[in-house]
């Protein structure tokens, strides 16, 4: 559901011109308190890699203040606002020496491995670094699979574990991603399941663990609809407890918190019929705001003020690029130039990987309460 109405859009554009970007500061409270309501057992680190914008972060600080960071300008960007590196956890399985040693002088000292050679990396720095080891779970049923690149088999994990413990490195717990828009709640539990055996498998072998990350993947809605989230969220509380009711447990979120509580303004800034079929062309595509189309396979919820037939046309973005198409099968009513329509649930993927391809800038983001 769009964060404004048709009436409030005309009054932000006017007032701001387009592409806007529009996020509401009450929706991301409101998605946090929904977080600590159905899953009170799990410290929310929020993946910062969703949406940076400063803005964001700064409201997102306020109620929680646990980051997930996967770089050093990630570090750089959080710490703007006060947040200590003992609150953060560095994700991203392959790092630079020069990576590891800026987050250590920053107060970051959780990171995350998935492989032998990762671990050689830790040696110079073993007193001050606990790890996650990140166990891989492919999954067919979400929109982005994080467990291709990344990731130990679950089987030839424990040997690895065992190899960084005797190497003198402090292995403190699990972590897994079972994939971005995943829209089974199943996967998380199997994936519990999973490390739980690998916790048991360990403590055998004297290891014991003390984290579990459940990782991010938690759905919003776009154009499909997803299953009411305290639906949702009640198997992986209840296997949680089942299973670990005495671990920390840890999230990293990114798409949940933030991606339905942004809406892009667009105007349609020209018009042609092709082959029969109407084109509209608008001031963003995916060279901007809709690079989410190309990196995370998304497709938007698109509104219009305008009634009446609907009849089958392609919107295309602003640039030269016959590439540059945001929906290339949609069915709206005429539209005119000058036409402002409503993009909802911009905020994850979005903005980040913009770029300034053909001289036509990203999107100006507004914050509204
Ligand atoms: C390591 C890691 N953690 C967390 C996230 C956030 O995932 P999501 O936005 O699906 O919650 C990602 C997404 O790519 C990731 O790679």
């Amino acid at each position: 559901m769009a964060v404004i109405g048709m009436k409030e859009a005309r009054e932000f554009k006017e007032q701001h011109g387009t592409p806007l970007l529009v996020v509401s500061k009450r929706r991301i409270e409101d998605k946090i308190q929904i977080w600590k309501d159905y899953l009170p057992q799990v410290q929310m680190y929020y993946a910062v890699k969703a949406n940076p914008n400063p803005e964001i972060l700064k409201i997102i600080n306020s109620s929680n203040e646990y980051f997930d960071i996967c770089s050093n300008a990630e570090i750089e960007v959080v710490k703007a606002f006060g947040v200590k590196g003992s609150n953060m956890l560095h994700t991203h399985p392959i790092k630079r020496d020069q990576d590891i040693r800026f987050a250590l002088e920053n107060g970051v000292n959780w990171f995350v491995f998935d492989n032998e050679y990762e671990l050689q990396k830790f040696l110079p720095y073993k007193d001050r670094v606990n790890l996650l080891m990140r166990i891989s779970f492919p999954n067919p049923d979400c929109v982005v699979n994080l467990s291709y690149k990344f990731g130990a088999d679950p089987v030839q994990s424990i040997e690895l574990a065992l190899m960084a413990r005797d190497m003198g490195l402090n292995v403190k717990g699990l972590c897994f991603h079972v994939g971005s828009q995943n829209l089974n709640p199943f996967k998380y539990v199997d994936a519990i399941a999973e490390c739980k055996r690998i916790f048991n498998l360990l403590a055998l072998q004297g290891l014991i663990l003390e984290v579990l990350d459940i990782g991010g993947g938690f759905p919003v809605e776009y154009n499909e609809h997803i299953m009411p989230l305290r639906n949702f969220f009640n198997p992986i509380y209840d296997a949680l407890n089942r299973y670990f009711s005495n671990t920390r447990i840890i999230a990293e979120p990114g798409r949940f918190v933030v991606a339905d509580a942004v809406d892009l303004i667009l105007t349609v800034i020209g018009k042609a019929k092709r082959d029969n079929v109407w084109w509209y062309y608008v001031d963003d595509g995916v060279y901007g705001s809709f690079s989410g189309k190309v990196f995370d396979h998304c497709d938007y919820p698109l509104l219009s003020e305008r009634k009446g037939k609907r009849e089958q046309c392609i919107v295309a973005g602003p640039t030269c690029d016959s590439f540059d198409i945001t929906y290339q099968n949609s069915a709206m009513p005429r539209l005119d130039i000058g036409d402002m329509l409503i993009v909802s649930s911009m905020g994850a993927y979005t903005s980040c990987s913009a770029t300034n391809f053909n001289g036509f800038v990203p999107a100006k983001t507004i914050v509204i309460d």
